[in-house]
């Protein structure tokens, strides 16, 4: 027997041999050969050009096993038509309009802001990671609106240096709105490792790209009044100190103030960070207190009110969404240009931190309130001892600094507020089209 025995395919069937000659043997070896040699190039040509029309694509680089299972997701991106959609969106309709790359754009605050700098003129381009902290399908049903407006949502994680390094090659982004982060004070004791993800190694990247971009961008981004902790001074000021969080979100916003101040020192990027102070709207976050209370009135659940030691009152500064928003795009209109280029300092540069809060606290028991004359529902309250599981008895904003340099001045107060987010709410929600989670 020889050697070219052995190599025949010996399906049964497939390949039928009849006893032959020797040399019709070597015949047919060689025709099969060439077929396999034929079909082998094909399929490589075929990879080929899977490569050349998806190329750059990146997969997020994996991340450490201990991350939550959403992070771990990968994502598509690249090639001419991804590119040109890229540059559509982030394109200004005047010679003076900014081009703002938007972080968390499918978020709460990421939708209004985008949809607002796109009202008025400003290029604008989303990016976010869609993760399932809460129901996506809300993000995605924002991202809709926002598509409907002229903004596209690139979807990828802020970790993924490559995808971020290629959005500056498209783009000269003249600013960086920075809203990406992993949100929620409670959830960090259920997923921490998210919050380091997103909240520090997330930024530290976002600062990486911005300050080898060149022009380097100016960045205004989200911290956020947790950063105040345990503090008992009221209100709560910039000069107040803020090394007492109270939670692992709190510590992480309060190290991303410290990392802004580093680059700010070494690479002349100019940073503005921005402590909002609870906020509401249309659109809203599901997995905070106004929102899930209006879902559980209407369920007829009872509502957990927490009460801190000795019966004292637990009150939010909640701040209505537009008056955010307006603080926003003051916060972008007065950032001065960011002086270093190409990751090198050629002066000093602007480094900001306000308040942007309502300056007026409310107590939660009176949200219900309000919310039941909305709503038109009583409430089953159940008043319970508030848990150490990272929330504060009390935010209070003193905004006299966002006044002075931004001209922040809230103009919506909570009864009115909520009335729009109820308005908003049953239609999103009606006649049970849509479940809220
Ligand atoms: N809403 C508030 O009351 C409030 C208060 C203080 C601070 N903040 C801060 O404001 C910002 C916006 O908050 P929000 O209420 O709109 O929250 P949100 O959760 O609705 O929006 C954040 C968005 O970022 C995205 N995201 C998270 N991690 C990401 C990652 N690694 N890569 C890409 N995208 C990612 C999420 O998918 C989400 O769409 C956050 O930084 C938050 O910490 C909000």
């Amino acid at each position: 027997m020889s050697h070219i025995d052995h190599d025949i395919p010996s399906t049964p069937g497939k390949f039928k041999m009849e006893k032959s000659s020797y040399m019709n043997r070597i015949r047919w070896h060689y025709s099969s050969l060439a077929k396999l040699t034929f079909w082998s190039f094909v399929l490589f040509l075929g990879l080929i050009l899977v490569f050349f029309f998806k190329s750059p694509t990146s997969t997020s680089s994996p991340l450490p096993s201990d991350l939550s299972r959403r992070s771990l997701r990968t994502y598509s991106w690249g090639g001419p038509a991804w590119e040109k959609r890229v540059r559509a969106s982030s394109r200004t309709r005047s010679r003076n309009g900014l081009s703002v790359l938007v972080t968390g754009a499918a978020g709460f605050v990421g939708t209004h802001i985008s949809a607002a700098l796109k009202r008025r003129g400003d290029g604008v381009l989303g990016l976010d990671n869609f993760n399932d902290y809460y129901d996506p399908s809300l993000k995605r049903a924002r991202q809709a609106l926002l598509e409907r407006s002229g903004v596209f949502i690139v979807e990828g994680d802020i970790n993924d240096i490559a995808l971020l390094k290629k959005l500056f090659e498209v783009v000269a982004f003249t600013h960086v709105m920075h809203l990406a982060a992993q949100a929620g004070v409670r959830y960090a004791m259920e997923n921490p490792s998210s919050y380091v993800h997103s909240n520090i190694a997330g930024l530290v990247n976002i600062l990486e790209v911005c300050k080898s971009a060149n022009p380097q961008p100016a960045i205004v981004w989200a911290s956020s009044s947790s950063v105040y902790g345990l503090n008992t001074k009221v209100p709560f000021s910039e000069k107040d100190r803020t090394d007492q969080p109270a939670s692992l979100y709190a510590a992480t916003k309060k190290a991303g103030e410290e990392i802004a101040h580093t680059y700010n020192h070494i690479y002349g990027l100019s940073l503005t960070g921005l402590r909002f102070f609870t906020v509401y709207g249309p659109w809203g976050r599901p997995d905070m207190a106004y929102f899930f209370f209006t879902k559980d009135i209407l369920k007829g659940k009872s509502i957990p009110i927490f009460e801190a030691a000795n019966h004292g009152t637990v009150a939010r500064d909640f701040t209505y969404i537009d008056d955010i928003v307006k603080g926003c795009l003051a916060a972008l209109d007065t950032a001065e240009k960011s002086t270093g280029s190409g990751g090198k300092k050629k002066g000093p540069a602007q480094l900001r931190v306000f308040n942007l809060g309502n300056t007026s606290p409310v107590p939660v028991s009176d949200l219900v309130s309000i919310l039941e004359r909305l709503l038109k529902v009583k409430a089953k309250r159940s008043v319970t001892k508030m848990p150490r599981n990272g929330d504060v008895q009390f935010t209070h904003a003193n905004i006299s600094s966002a006044q002075r340099e931004l001209g922040y001045k809230p103009t919506t107060d909570l009864q009115t507020g909520l009335k729009k987010f109820v308005r908003w709410y049953l239609s999103y929600y009606d006649s049970g089209k849509k479940s809220a989670q």
